[in-house]
């Protein structure tokens, strides 16, 4: 069989997507300075790519500010009063922005923020729901030279204390609350607790949602509102320097600790810039909506700074999907007119669960491109999002791309050329993206063959580093094959040169979309006074693509019982948020381990799973065929 390097163009005769990619490889600092003109800089830079190894500098010299490409920008044009965000409350209440009133909340949320001493380089630590104040603030923080670093609102206080104690922010935004379900979720209840364990933070912000009391603390806590009042209507945006951070966004690895990923101005504003027209193919009149949460890198990129960065306009949904019935969402399609419809493939597996019919009564007709991100997207879920969302009428760009990528990296780019679709692949990769499929000793993989997915060039809207742990960072991406990028993911690529993400190579586990790592639940598992050791592993599920499962083996003194199962399930909560709670917690006396004392990881999948153990000599096993069927044999004997 043939081995396929990158893409070949002989693949697809489609002009337009191969001249610009052949372009973008041809000369990729032409073409990303090409790109790179294409926003509004206070200083063009001296160079466009300082590349040492694994630390790439993207436009070095150059001079921008991200609040005002997102904002200031548009104000000069017709567009200062076109709408920036079309916000829907949980409970049906609304709020539409203009692009001058996003200019105006965006100064003076800035000055609150200079207002009460945050500087150029201070870490910005926000803890809130999906509201308008959350975009604010993020691009109020850009405007100073402040950094923030967005925390998902289903984190614990301990979880959210670790984050902020890593980086040491200074301050913490929160809300008195939101609205999920129906219910009020207590946001200010949480950062009381967080805050007694993070010394860098000196004020609490709270921005007013819910309305619910909630306790202030004189001198620590301030009313947004309140400092609003004296807000300057007008902060000039800060020069940032293209190499300067925009922000830290956690995410999970393969040890304990989450890693604060860390992306530039610059790079990342150009590649988002560019990726979002490729992908999305916005147009002036598009009404686009991303349902993920700003707390994920998706809501960064794909809600925040791509699309506002284009002038577009924006929808912003705070509550559930579900809520108060299945057909929410499609509700606020029809509402807002949405032209653009970016979302999960565990969303799309709910509501198929439910049927089509909740579909009829609304018009859709509107709809023009679909799309999903967050994991592989399989193809009845491809077809039924086809058939009935999209009426057969809309492309769906599948979107390949992590936190640490910054922006999408392997999709279907309507915006330069529609080629053909195949569900459940990814596609092409985007233009400046040399993708590749590798074996375990970095040679392409053949045609078809299951390998690891690696980027061999630096890209402008790749990660820094990782905060405080430039070690780590070259560690985590840069050692399994020197020279290219490991993003963790297994893939094949086909005769086409598509690509195929299969899901993730290592121990990170993917539910309902949301990255979490198994050592980092396996921690929190022994950190309770029962349990002597456990081991954590994804279980298949037909919505969330995988649940969490621990087994656990106990200390002694303890008993496993269905109360003991439910406390363990309450710490999980305790310790990282209700993103963590495991789906099932067996009580074993022993976990299946190779000699050398690795867990064996895929025996407990399958027997999580409840399916065979199956093919068992692939990549990740160390151990013989026959150890692992009779660890699983074993394993399954004793539940
Ligand atoms: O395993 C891949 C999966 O999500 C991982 C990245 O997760 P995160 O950093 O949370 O970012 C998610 C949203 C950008 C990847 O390593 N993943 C993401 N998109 C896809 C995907 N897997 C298959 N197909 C996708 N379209």
């Amino acid at each position: 069989m043939p081995r396929s390097p990158s893409i070949d163009t002989k693949y697809w005769p489609h002009k337009k997507y191969f001249e610009v990619y052949h372009r973008s490889m041809e000369n990729p600092e032409g073409f990303w300075a090409e790109e790179a003109y294409k926003l509004p800089w206070f200083k063009t830079w001296d160079k466009v790519l300082d590349w040492k190894p694994p630390f790439a500098r993207w436009f070095v010299g150059g001079q921008l500010n991200a609040s005002y490409i997102c904002v200031d920008q548009h104000v000069k044009t017709w567009r200062k009063s076109k709408v920036a965000i079309y916000w829907e409350g949980e409970p049906g209440d609304t709020r539409v922005l203009s692009y001058s009133t996003l200019h105006r909340e965006v100064n003076r949320f800035a000055s609150v923020l200079k207002n009460i001493g945050i500087k150029r380089g201070d870490k910005v630590a926000l803890y809130l729901p999906m509201i308008p104040e959350l975009p604010i603030f993020m691009l109020a923080c850009g405007r100073i030279g402040a950094v923030h670093t967005v925390i998902f609102s289903g984190f614990s206080a301990q979880a959210l204390a670790d984050r902020i104690n890593d980086i040491g922010a200074k301050i913490l935004i929160t809300a008195d609350g939101s609205f999920r379900r129906g219910k009020l979720l207590n946001l200010k209840e949480i950062a009381d607790e967080t805050v007694k364990f993070t010394p860098t933070i000196k004020k609490v912000l709270v921005v007013k949602r819910t309305g619910s009391g909630v306790s202030m603390k004189e001198g620590r806590d301030l009313w947004l509102d309140d400092l609003l009042g004296e807000a300057e209507a007008h902060v000039p945006p800060e020069p940032m320097e293209s190499t300067d951070p925009l922000y830290i966004l956690y995410t999970s690895g393969t040890t304990g600790k989450p890693k604060g990923i860390v992306h530039s101005t610059g790079g990342y504003l150009v590649y988002n810039h560019a990726a979002y027209k490729w992908v999305f193919d916005i147009k002036e009149e598009s009404v686009y909506w991303c349902t993920a949460d700003v707390g994920w890198v998706t809501g960064h990129s794909s809600i925040v700074y791509a699309p506002l960065s284009h002038g577009a306009a924006i929808v912003m949904y705070e509550g559930a999907p579900d809520y108060p019935g299945i057909d929410r969402w499609w509700d606020i399609i029809e509402k807002y007119g949405v032209t653009i419809f970016y979302t999960s493939p565990t969303a799309i597996r709910l509501f198929m669960k439910y049927g089509a019919d909740w579909l009829k009564k609304y018009n859709l007709s509107t709809l023009e491109l679909l799309g999903s991100v967050g994991e592989a997207i399989n193809p009845e879920a491809w077809l039924w999002y086809y058939r009935n969302i999209g009426e057969e009428r809309c492309p769906i760009v599948d979107t390949w791309w992590q936190t640490e990528t910054g922006g999408i990296m392997i999709s279907a780019t309507p915006g330069i050329e529609q080629l053909p679709l195949k569900p459940g692949s990814t596609g092409l990769p985007l233009p400046g993206i040399e993708a590749m499929v590798v074996d375990e000793n970095g040679e392409p993989s053949l045609t078809s063959e299951k390998g690891y997915l690696v980027i061999n060039k630096p890209w402008p809207g790749m990660l820094l580093t990782i905060y405080g742990n430039p070690e780590r960072y070259a560690e985590a991406y840069w050692r399994k094959f020197p020279g290219q990028f490991y993003t963790g993911d297994y893939a094949t690529k086909d005769s086409d040169g598509y690509f195929w993400v299969l899901g993730r190579a290592d121990e990170v586990l993917k539910v309902a979309g949301h990255r979490i790592g198994t050592i980092e639940l396996e921690n929190a598992a022994i950190s309770h006074p029962a349990v002597a050791e456990a081991a954590v592993v994804g279980k298949t599920d037909p919505v969330k693509g995988e649940t969490i499962v621990t087994f656990a083996i106990l200390r002694e003194g303890f008993e496993a019982s269905p109360t003991l199962e439910q406390e363990i399930k309450k710490h999980y909560r305790r310790v990282i948020g209700p993103v963590a709670i495991p789906e099932e917690v067996y009580f074993v006396n022993r976990l299946p381990k190779t000699r050398s004392g690795k867990i064996m990881r895929r025996v407990l999948k399958a027997v999580a799973s409840d399916t065979d153990i199956g093919d068992v000599t692939t990549l990740e096993d160390e151990a013989s065929v026959e150890e692992v069927r009779k660890a699983y044999e074993e394993l399954k004997k004793g539940l």
